[in-house]
């Protein structure tokens, strides 16, 4: 597999890029991080045993719609479709479409790791030989040309599950869905994860667990850039903290200074007071017509959603206009 590797001066020169946008969120007056920094090899284990947990329902909620309506989903993509994913995730909901699906002709997983890529791919292809495996290592954000399948495909389904669309702020989630509009192509299709407000409660649990799996996700931030970026955060000067912001309708995940603090990283100082915060994510929760309308800004028009009984999370099927 060819996904392209930096080469060391671009890698210098993308080392220098991120400390300088660290710098920056760290001189906002609302301090922030970016949610790229999570995971690492123990970020992806801690998320993997957060999806595990009793109160973090939407992995869980997901996969039971999955499960219950697969076959329907299968008839709406209809035969022979080139499935192209967004990011990669455990590989779990990836193994339960492409079995469900009418004669699968290619996979193409778009994600920035190429490790994380081959991974995927050697275990994939074990499971499903007669699917041609087409990664592609570049940022999702931005258009990419999609390799063409050596067999004849019917349409192109764009994959998209988790809800990682909440993790984008609104007008970044209509541009995303514009990227993935243009990569469906003529006659294509969109089937994404959609996490739905429901009550303050459950929300803040879930991103709140009462066994503190959340928390060491949220500072494994800080430890990361330690190692990273040769920063000296006190992991012990820090508390997670998830609010639900029913106003924006969206989780905020921040790290709160248990006291006044002053934190270096490259030759940067940044002065923290007492319960200052440092957010790291946003993860929005949307009604069906507040995804419905961002849809329709991208030129896509919600076809079909299936939600569990309880009505917390979707799975949504849109067409291109
Ligand atoms: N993308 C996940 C979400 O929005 C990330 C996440 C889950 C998370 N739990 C967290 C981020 C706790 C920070 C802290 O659901």
């Amino acid at each position: 597999m060819d996904t392209g590797s930096e080469s060391g001066a671009s890698q210098e020169s993308s080392y220098a890029r991120d400390l300088e946008e660290i710098h920056a969120g760290l001189s906002l007056a609302q301090k922030k991080l970016s949610p790229k920094y999570f995971y690492d090899e123990r970020g992806s284990q801690l998320f993997e045993a957060i999806c595990d947990l009793p109160e973090y329902y939407p992995t869980r909620t997901e996969i039971g719609i999955m499960r219950k309506y697969l076959p329907e989903m299968a008839r709406y993509i209809g035969p022979r479709p080139n499935v192209i994913e967004f990011g990669i995730g455990s590989g779990l909901k990836t193994k339960l479409l492409l079995g469900a699906l009418d004669q699968a002709v290619a996979f193409v997983p778009v994600d920035i790791s190429p490790e994380h890529l081959q991974n995927t791919v050697d275990e994939l292809e074990r499971d499903y030989p007669d699917i041609e495996m087409m990664p592609v290592a570049t940022d999702f954000t931005h258009p990419f040309p999609v390799p063409e399948p050596s067999a004849q495909s019917e349409r192109n389904v764009v994959y998209f599950p988790g809800s990682t669309i909440g993790n984008f702020e609104p007008d970044a989630a209509v541009e995303l869905l514009r990227v993935m509009h243009r990569e469906a192509d003529k006659g294509g299709c969109l089937l994404i994860g959609v996490d739905l407000q429901k009550d303050s409660n459950t929300l803040e649990q879930a991103y709140n667990d009462s066994s503190g799996i959340t928390a060491e996700f949220n500072l494994n931030m800080l430890r990361r850039l330690n190692a990273e970026f040769d920063a000296d955060f006190d992991l012990e000067g820090f508390r997670h903290d998830a609010v639900y912001n029913t106003v924006d309708g969206r989780i905020e995940m921040h790290l709160v200074s248990l006291r006044d603090q002053q934190v270096n990283i490259g030759n940067r100082r940044f002065t923290l007071n007492r319960d200052e915060t440092i957010c790291t994510e946003y993860s929005y929760k949307y009604t069906l017509p507040q995804f419905a309308d961002m849809a329709a800004q991208a030129g896509f028009t919600v076809k079909k959603v299936w939600t569990d009984s309880k009505g917390w999370f979707s799975l949504q099927y849109c067409e291109r206009d």
